[in-house]
């Protein structure tokens, strides 16, 4: 990861946010890269999951993303809270908007309707140190 940003904690309830996650789980899973543990199973239409709390967007490097998701992370688009929002709220949507444009598509064709906060703190919660990557 090259790009920095700084760290803000979550604002959402880490455990409710859990429970949320099952509306994700038919199409992604959280499992560690590094030690290989299964931390949440779920399916594989989408990416891993893990770490993906304050990281570049398009960064599972075992997944074909869609050119724009793509395109969105080569030019830096980070998953902060605000961004990650915004995303799960209408994935579609915010890629025309992040990228100027109207062609913009997504793969991810779910749309959360509420305690998008929530899921942002579980993922941030179960994903690595953040505080090891962000506190120099
Ligand atoms: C119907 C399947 C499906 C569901 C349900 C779904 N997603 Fe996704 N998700 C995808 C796909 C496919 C992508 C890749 C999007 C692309 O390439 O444009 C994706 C991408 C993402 C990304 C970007 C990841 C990255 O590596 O940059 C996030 C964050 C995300 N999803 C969060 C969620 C959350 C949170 C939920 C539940 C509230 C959810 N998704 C539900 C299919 C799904």
């Amino acid at each position: 990861m090259d790009a920095e940003i700084e760290y803000v904690a979550p604002t959402g309830d880490a455990e409710a946010g859990e429970k949320t996650f099952r509306s994700c789980k038919s199409c992604h899973s959280i499992v560690n890269t590094e030690t290989e543990e299964v931390i949440y199973k779920g399916g594989k239409t989408g990416p891993n999951l893990y770490g993906v709390a304050y990281n570049k967007a398009a960064s599972d490097e075992d997944f074909n993303y869609s050119s724009s998701l793509e395109e969105a992370g080569e030019k830096g688009l980070m998953w902060t809270e605000e961004n990650f929002v915004a995303f799960v709220k209408d994935p579609k949507d915010f890629l025309k908007e992040h990228l100027g444009d109207d062609g913009a598509r997504s793969k991810m064709s779910f749309k959360l309707r509420k305690d998008h906060e929530d899921v942002f703190a579980y993922l941030a919660s179960v994903g690595p140190d953040m505080e090891a990557k962000t506190d120099k």
